[in-house]
């Protein structure tokens, strides 16, 4: 029997993660749950953003899931090694795979990394980057109005600009050559922040890592589908108002997002 891969994210976001899955892995089923009710994660708590986390993740595996991608950069950042322990499944973030990215094709030695606040201040990805090479240099910056400004359509606009400006001053100063978009909205302002960063730093899209890792997973546990038969459902729930995600999401990724349906995940 065919199983869904799941994933979750705080809330419209991790559609970039899930595009990047669909487009490495046709064939695949999906159950994307975004807890609109409950987002933005980024200035929360480990706490709080843990316990949300492990009701998201409860509330995808009644779906028979065959693995569980955490798409939200903060989740990743503070739980990730609690859903592992606690899920039955393999469950991949979006940490590892940014920073293995990174490490591989830094020259200079040099990375910056950008996020959520909470994301930045876990650490997480300075220190899996310092895990795969202590001799990298990390540079960190949050810019949590990325976020807003995303779900605003507003990535290419002179508020973009002025925003990734304001917050790329310190990152730019310190030479790197590999930037991290450590957080689900971030790839969408890929044009300005290039624009701004110049054209010989290189951007990594962790939802782009991911959607290779989930890939190499599938395939070594012999759980991938390999043809697409065209007919694969992919399932949207939230656990609050499916028309502004339908209307949000467009901006994130264009699928059918017909069928979004509302949910209670929370205990
Ligand atoms: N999905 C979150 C992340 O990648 C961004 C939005 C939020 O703060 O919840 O960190």
């Amino acid at each position: 029997m065919k199983k869904p891969i799941g994933i979750f994210d705080s809330g419209i976001g991790g559609l970039t993660v899930l595009k990047e899955i669909l487009n490495a892995m046709p064939g695949e089923d999906t159950i994307y749950l975004g807890d609109t009710a409950r987002v933005p994660y980024g200035a929360k708590s480990a706490e709080t953003v843990t316990r949300y986390s492990l009701e998201n993740a409860r509330f995808l595996l009644k779906f028979d899931i065959k693995l569980l991608v955490v798409a939200c950069n903060t989740a990743s950042a503070y739980c990730l090694p609690r859903l592992k322990q606690e899920l039955p499944i393999p469950v991949i973030g979006v940490i590892e795979p940014g920073a293995r990215k990174a490490v591989e094709v830094t020259k200079t030695k040099r990375v910056g990394v950008i996020g959520t606040e909470g994301t930045i201040r876990s650490g997480a990805y300075f220190d899996a980057i310092k895990a795969i090479n202590p001799a990298i240099a990390v540079f960190i910056k949050p810019c949590p109005l990325f976020v807003p400004l995303a779900e605003e359509g507003w990535t290419n606009n002179q508020i973009a600009r002025l925003t990734a400006q304001t917050y790329l001053h310190y990152i730019k100063k310190q030479w790197i050559d590999t930037l991290i978009l450590g957080c689900t909205h971030y790839p969408l302002f890929k044009g300005v922040i290039s624009d701004i960063m110049g054209e010989d730093v290189m951007l990594i899209d962790s939802g782009h890592e991911t959607a290779a890792e989930v890939f190499k997973c599938l395939m070594d546990k012999n759980l991938l589908e390999t043809v697409s038969s065209g007919q694969n459902t992919h399932r949207f729930f939230v656990t609050d108002s499916p028309e502004r995600f339908k209307q949000v999401g467009s901006k994130f990724m264009t699928a059918n997002l017909d069928a979004v349906e509302l949910v209670n995940v929370g205990s």
